[in-house]
C-alpha cells in the first residue's frame, strides 16, 4: 500500500502543467495556466477576422432585385459565395452582367407555396423585403411575408437568417405604424426562430445608387457627407424626442458587405446591430 502511495505521488508531480486551450478563428491560442493560483481566470478576448466564407454556402437572397438586395448579390458573389433569390418580378430590370451569376425564382412571400422548393440546400437567408403604402399593406410586407419567410427557413434548418429591419425614428415612426409594428414583428419572431444563427439590423437611412426605372438616383450626394458628420455624433442620438433624427445614413454597399458576412461567418454575433455596429463592422478588414 505505502508503495503504490508513493508512486501515485510521485507520479503527480511529475504531471506536466495543465493548460486549458482554446483556438480563437484566427488561429491564436488562448491559454489559461492553472497552476497559477495567485492570478484571477483571465481569458483574452478572442479577435473576430471577416474571413471569406467557404465554399459550400449557399445564400438566398430575398429581394435580390431591390437597392439593397442587388448590392448584397453582388457581395455575396465577390465572395465566391453561391446566390439565389426570391421577388415577385424574379431578375426583374436588372441588366448588369452579375445578375447573369444570380438564379432568380419568382415568388411572392405571402404566398408560400409559390418559392418553397427555392429554399432547398440553403444554408443561409438574407431578407431585404419591405415596403411602403397602407398601414395593412406595410404590416404585410415588412411583418408576415418576412414572418413566413423566417418560419419556412427555420423548418428547412437553414443556419443563419439574416433580417434588414429598420431603426426606430420615435415620432416620426409614428406616422408609419404598419411599417415599423411588421417590422418589430418580424425580429420577435427571428429572435425566436434563430436564436444563434438570427442577425437584425437596424440602418436609418441607406444611401447609394438606386434605380427608378431606367434613372439612377445619386442618394450618396446627400447620404454619404451626413454619415460622415453624423457617425462622430453619437451623443446626439440619445436626445429625448428628436435624439433619433440625428442617426447616421449609412452606404449600401456596408450594409452589403456587414449582411453578407453575418449570413456566412458561423461566429458572427446573433443579435440586434444597429447603425453604428453595422459602421463598425464594415471597417474591419476582409481576409
Ligand atoms: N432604403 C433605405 O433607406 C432603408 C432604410 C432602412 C431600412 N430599409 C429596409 O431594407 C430593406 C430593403 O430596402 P430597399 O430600399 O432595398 O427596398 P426595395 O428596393 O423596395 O426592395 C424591396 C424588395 O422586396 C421585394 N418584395 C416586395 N414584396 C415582396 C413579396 N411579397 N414577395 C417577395 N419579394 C417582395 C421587391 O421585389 P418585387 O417588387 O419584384 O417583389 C424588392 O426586391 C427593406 O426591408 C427596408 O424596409 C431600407
Amino acid at each position: 500500500m505505502k508503495t503504490i502511495m508513493s508512486r501515485l505521488l510521485h507520479s503527480q508531480s511529475s504531471l506536466p502543467r495543465l493548460y486549458t486551450m482554446a483556438v480563437s478563428r484566427n488561429g491564436r491560442l488562448l491559454s489559461t495556466d492553472s497552476n497559477n493560483v495567485d492570478e484571477p481566470f483571465k481569458v483574452e478576448e478572442a479577435e473576430t477576422v471577416d474571413v471569406p466564407p467557404p465554399p459550400t454556402e449557399k445564400l438566398l437572397v430575398l429581394g435580390g432585385n431591390g437597392f439593397v438586395g442587388s448590392h448584397v448579390c453582388r457581395e455575396a458573389l465577390d465572395r465566391g459565395v453561391f446566390v439565389s433569390s426570391i421577388s415577385r418580378s424574379g431578375r426583374s430590370s436588372l441588366h448588369d452582367s452579375w445578375a447573369n451569376s444570380v438564379v432568380w425564382h419568382q415568388g411572392d412571400l405571402l404566398s408560400p407555396d409559390s418559392w418553397k422548393d427555392a429554399l432547398n440546400g440553403v444554408t443561409a437567408v438574407i431578407s431585404c423585403v419591405g415596403g411602403f403604402g397602407s398601414n395593412a399593406h406595410m404590416y404585410k410586407i415588412n411583418g408576415t411575408a418576412n414572418i413566413n419567410a423566417i418560419r419556412a427557413a427555420a423548418e428547412q434548418g437553414v443556419k443563419r437568417f439574416v433580417y434588414i429591419s429598420a431603426a426606430d425614428f420615435g415620432l416620426a415612426s409614428y406616422l408609419l405604424k404598419g411599417y415599423y409594428e411588421g417590422k418589430k414583428a418580424a425580429e420577435t419572431e427571428l429572435l425566436i426562430k434563430f436564436p444563434y444563427g438570427g442577425v437584425i439590423f437596424r440602418p436609418g437611412f441607406i444611401h447609394g445608387t438606386r434605380r427608378v426605372g431606367s434613372m439612377k438616383l445619386p442618394l450618396g450626394v446627400i447620404g454619404a457627407p451626413l454619415e460622415m458628420i453624423l457617425q462622430h455624433a453619437k451623443p446626439l442620438n440619445q436626445i429625448p424626442l428628436i435624439g433619433p433624427l440625428f442617426t447616421p445614413p449609412v452606404s449600401v454597399t456596408k450594409v452589403a458587405k456587414v449582411a453578407v458576412r453575418a449570413a456566412t461567418d458561423p461566429v458572427f454575433p446573433p443579435g440586434i446591430i444597429d447603425v453604428y455596429g453595422i459602421l463598425r463592422y464594415s471597417q474591419q478588414k476582409t481576409a
